[in-house]
This record gives C-alpha cells, sequence and structure tokens, in this order.
C-alpha cells in the first residue's frame, strides 16, 4: 500500500518529466492548426493589452509547436524582415540598405534598425533577420558584442535557447560583414562572421549565408591601396552593391520555396 508521501513523489516526479510539456506542446501544435483557435491566439501574441511577459510565453508556444510541427511555419509567416547592423564608417550601413532594398523588390516589409535602436526589438517577430557589422581589430566592434550579449541574456532568460538548439521552421538569417583584408584577405572576418552567425543560431534561426563584403580601410589610406585585397578605395562600390541586391533578390526567392 503506498503512502500519500509516495504518491506526492510520483505525482511530482511526473510533473516535472520531459514527458509534460511535451503532451501540452503537441497537444497545442495540433490546436494551433485549426484556424479557429490559432487566429485568436496569434491575436493576443499582438495585443498590447496583454502584459508582455505572458505575450512573450504565447509566442514561446508558438515556436515550440511550429518545431514539433513544421507544417505549422506557414501559418505563421509574417511576411516581414529585420536588419539590424552596426556601422562606424559607413561601409556596413551601404550595405544594410542595398539588402534592403532587395527585401523590399520582392514584397517584404523591412525594418532596418543600428545595434543601438533594436535592442528592444524581438527577433521571432520576423520571418528573416539580417545582421551585419564590421571587422574592427579581427572582431566584432563593441556595440555589436554588447547587443550580442544584451539580447542572448534576454532569450536565455525566456528559455528561448534550448539544450541543445533546435531550427525553428520559418525563421532565417542572414550574416554581413565588411571588412579590408589588408594582411591577411578575408581570414580577418571570418571569426566576426561565426560569431553573428552562432548567436543567431543560438535562438533557432536557419543561417542562410554568411557574405564577406570588401569595404575601403578610412582613415588607413595605405591599408586601402597596397594591402593583401589591392586597391579597394571607394568600396563597397555600385557594382558591390548592385550584387548585394541582386544576391538578396536570390535568397529571398530561394526562401519562398523553403517554407
Ligand atoms: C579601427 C579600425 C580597425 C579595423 N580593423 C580591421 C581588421 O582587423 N581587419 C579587417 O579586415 N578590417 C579592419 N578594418 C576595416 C573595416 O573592417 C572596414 O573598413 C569595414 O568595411 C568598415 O565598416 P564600417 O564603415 O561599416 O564601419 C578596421 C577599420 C577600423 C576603422
Amino acid at each position: 500500500m503506498r503512502s500519500p508521501m509516495d504518491r506526492s513523489f510520483q505525482l511530482r516526479h511526473w510533473m516535472h518529466s520531459p514527458f509534460l510539456p511535451q503532451l501540452i506542446v503537441s497537444l497545442l501544435s495540433f490546436a494551433l492548426r485549426i484556424p479557429f483557435f490559432r487566429v485568436p491566439y496569434l491575436s493576443a501574441t499582438r495585443c498590447h493589452l496583454i502584459p508582455k511577459e505572458l505575450r512573450e510565453l504565447l509566442g514561446w508556444g508558438i515556436r515550440r509547436a511550429m518545431t514539433f510541427q513544421p507544417v505549422l511555419s506557414e501559418a505563421f509567416r509574417t511576411g516581414e524582415a529585420l536588419i539590424i547592423y552596426f556601422s562606424q564608417t559607413g561601409n556596413t550601413e551601404k550595405v544594410a540598405l542595398a539588402i534592403q532594398q532587395g527585401l523590399s523588390k520582392e514584397g517584404l516589409e523591412v525594418i532596418t534598425k543600428k545595434v543601438s535602436e533594436a535592442l528592444k526589438e524581438d527577433l521571432y517577430d520576423y520571418d528573416l533577420v539580417c545582421f551585419g557589422s564590421p571587422v574592427i581589430h579581427s572582431l566584432p566592434p563593441r556595440p555589436v558584442m554588447k547587443f550580442i550579449l544584451g539580447k542572448g541574456n534576454e532569450y536565455r532568460k525566456r528559455k528561448e535557447v534550448r539544450l541543445p538548439a533546435h531550427k525553428i521552421p520559418g525563421k532565417h538569417a542572414l550574416v554581413f560583414v565588411t571588412f579590408s583584408g589588408p594582411r591577411i584577405g578575408v581570414n580577418e572576418a571570418l571569426p566576426a562572421g561565426k560569431y553573428l552567425r552562432q548567436f543567431v543560431e543560438h535562438l533557432g534561426f536557419e543561417v542562410e549565408d554568411e557574405w564577406y563584403i570588401v569595404g575601403e580601410f578610412h582613415g588607413w589610406e595605405e591599408g586601402s591601396i597596397r594591402g593583401r585585397l589591392g586597391d579597394i578605395r571607394g568600396r563597397p562600390n555600385a557594382k558591390d552593391l548592385a550584387r548585394i541586391e541582386e544576391k538578396t533578390i536570390k535568397l529571398v526567392k530561394s526562401l519562398k520555396h523553403v517554407s
């Protein structure tokens, strides 16, 4: 005969086992396939009368459900893209604007923000997040690092960073880095690109590509003329930017076939 103590232990064990959250997520994922349930649920995640924490929890439920049933990603597509970037001397900004142009031409609604203005953005509100930085002394500069650390902590607290990280269907990212490579070429930019990449991957975004774009080393003429990449003055130039726009259009077209 089991004592009440044993029964209470069993109940607590069951509540904390992975079975209960999995059951809830699977029920939610089936319910979200039904428009009657999905539409008010989605409206609630966007309704500012509902406390932020509750909205975040509902959004978290959607992402868990989408991982469980990838077919849901179609229903939760927002058609919106976010470009976040930092630019010290203007090169990365030019690239960000060329990407913005390409995204808009493909019909996406685009928000473009500098890292300092993007702290309040919820990256999960967007189908595509484009994250760009220059290379400063072989790494992303301080404001970019600050953004990554701040947002990383926020998402960890919200339990969005999973162990192991799962790719959330329908959430895509692009990383772009500008660099001058005066000494060893593109290898000077790879650590920065990989650092940006791992951040978005931790959040469950599928990184579609990393773009490394040559940019003039403003303030160091010799580095822009006699470095590994030759004369890079004026880069990214009109031709570089047209190529970026074209590549962005191709990227969006490819995503339309994925999810
Ligand atoms: C202080 C400083 C340090 C830099 N360090 C590097 C470097 O280590 N490696 C590199 O390839 N480029 C380096 N660059 C060049 C920049 O990465 C390049 O010019 C970039 O396109 C600048 O982007 P922005 O104009 O958006 O700031 C440096 C530029 C500055 C101003």
